[in-house]
């Protein structure tokens, strides 16, 4: 019954893809096939939900506009830097030191990336400080910088943001030379094909309408730094994560150097955890946040699919409400009637969407070649296991 939805859906998302591909990238590297399907695809869903406006209103640079009213007075805004070693992370570029006052973090519930280790600093100006007032999107000192290392075997990328005096994030994204002498920076386009992964799955250098696909879709642009992810009470079962260890900042350590005010007072009591039945559903909700709630939450573009992935320590979780039991709004002859049919993986359209790589259907849309074969075995026993609705839903306002 929900076949012209889909139907609809996709043809449109098909006609804009060839829009965005004719009028907007007339010189880019036929590349951002990817890039233009997503951007397509979060154009058409919200245009088939019957709000266009907000393509103009919160995502200019998904309807191919990327002027900017600007008056006299208005601080410029960022350029991107030539060199990685130009945006400051590094005290000796020669030796890839990094700057001693860059602190690095690991969050909790890392991103998928096809198994690329990775490492992430964040600086801040100095005397400056977080505002943690709302819980869910801190906000950031005009100046913060954020780096994010890839490596397979090798390095082989690594992205950047900085907030700028005009209140826009900066997004940018570095590539590395084989022998990893220096990154530079990578087409505004992305850069198709950038590494062989083994497997033969190739690893795509990101363009930056892909940055805003998943950076520029919730109440905050930063993902990976936030109460929960930076919570020292570190979830043993989420998957791809890092080891804690000394080196890395946690929430702990931001609140005793001073680096984030005005925290709710049931954070700083007690350690941010996403509360749960079971220690798998806890991190089963903790990849969805990570790796799907920064498209899929209440407060960005995609809010009017009604399909909320994301842990908010205000509100809890709301997958019970959205997604267990929930009908699905796209199908068509071969997909499952629901998002997550409880007790059933294999019937339920959540788990077919992330076990394939197919750019039609895969979820995460993009950002990824390989699909995640841990995630997936954690969240088929969780949903075999029967999230049931009401159990879940009782977490709303459940805090520890
Ligand atoms: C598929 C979605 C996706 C795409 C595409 C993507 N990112 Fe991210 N990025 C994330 C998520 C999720 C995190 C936090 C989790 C993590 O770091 O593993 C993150 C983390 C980061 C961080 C560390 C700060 C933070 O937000 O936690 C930086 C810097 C960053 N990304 C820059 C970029 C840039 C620049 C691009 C484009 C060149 C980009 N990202 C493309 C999803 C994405
Ligand atoms: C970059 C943004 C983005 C990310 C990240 C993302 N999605 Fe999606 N998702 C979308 C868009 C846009 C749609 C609607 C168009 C479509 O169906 O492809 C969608 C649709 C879906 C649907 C179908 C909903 C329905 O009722 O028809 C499911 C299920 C889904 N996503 C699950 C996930 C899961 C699980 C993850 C994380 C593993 C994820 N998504 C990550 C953008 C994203």
């Amino acid at each position: 019954m929900h076949d012209h939805n889909s139907i609809e859906a996709r043809s449109a998302s098909q006609s804009v893809s060839h829009a965005a591909r004719a009028e907007s990238r007339p010189a880019g590297p036929a590349a951002a096939a990817e890039t233009a399907r997503i951007a397509a695809a979060l154009a058409a869903a919200i245009v088939t939900l019957g709000t266009p406006a907000w393509i103009a209103l919160r995502a200019p640079h998904l309807a191919g506009d990327e002027s900017r009213a600007e008056s006299a007075s208005a601080p410029a805004p960022l350029r991107a830097p030539a060199t990685l070693a130009e945006t400051g992370l590094y005290s000796d570029a020669a030796s890839l030191t990094v700057r001693a006052d860059a602190f690095e973090f690991a969050p909790q519930y890392p991103l998928w990336t096809d198994g690329a280790a990775k490492r992430r600093w964040i600086w801040l100006p100095p005397g400056e400080s977080i505002d943690a007032s709302d819980a869910d999107a801190w906000r950031f000192p005009v100046g913060t910088k954020l780096w994010k290392e890839f490596a397979f075997e090798r390095r082989v990328e690594t992205r950047y943001m900085e907030l700028g005096a005009d209140g826009e994030w900066l997004y940018a994204t570095y590539v590395w030379s084989p022998e990893e002498s220096q990154a530079t920076l990578a087409p505004e386009y992305g850069l198709r094909n950038a590494y062989l992964l083994d497997g033969g799955a190739r690893h795509d250098i990101p363009g930056r309408m892909d940055c805003l696909a998943c950076h520029a879709a919730s109440a905050t642009p930063v993902l990976g730094f936030s109460g929960l992810q930076l919570s020292g009470d570190r979830d043993p079962l989420a998957p791809h994560a890092q080891a804690p260890s000394p080196e890395l900042i946690d929430l702990d350590d931001l609140i005793s150097r001073g680096l984030v005010r005005n925290l709710p007072d049931t954070l700083s009591a007690r350690l941010p955890r996403i509360a749960a039945r079971s220690p798998q559903e806890r991190a089963a909700l903790g990849y969805l946040h990570g790796n799907c709630g920064g498209c899929h939450n209440s407060s960005g573009p995609l809010a009017q699919l009604g399909l909320d992935l994301a842990y908010s320590l205000e509100h809890g979780s709301r997958v019970a409400s959205t997604a267990v039991g929930a009908p699905a709004r796209y199908r068509s002859a071969n997909t499952p009637e629901l998002r997550i049919a409880p007790g059933a993986p294999h019937e339920s359209l959540l788990i077919q969407r992330m076990s394939t790589r197919d750019p039609l259907l895969a979820m995460p849309a993009l950002g990824s070649a390989k699909v995640d074969e841990a995630a997936l075995e954690l969240l088929r026993e969780w949903i075999a296991a029967d999230p049931a609705a009401p159990a879940l839903a009782a977490h709303r306002t459940a805090r520890r």
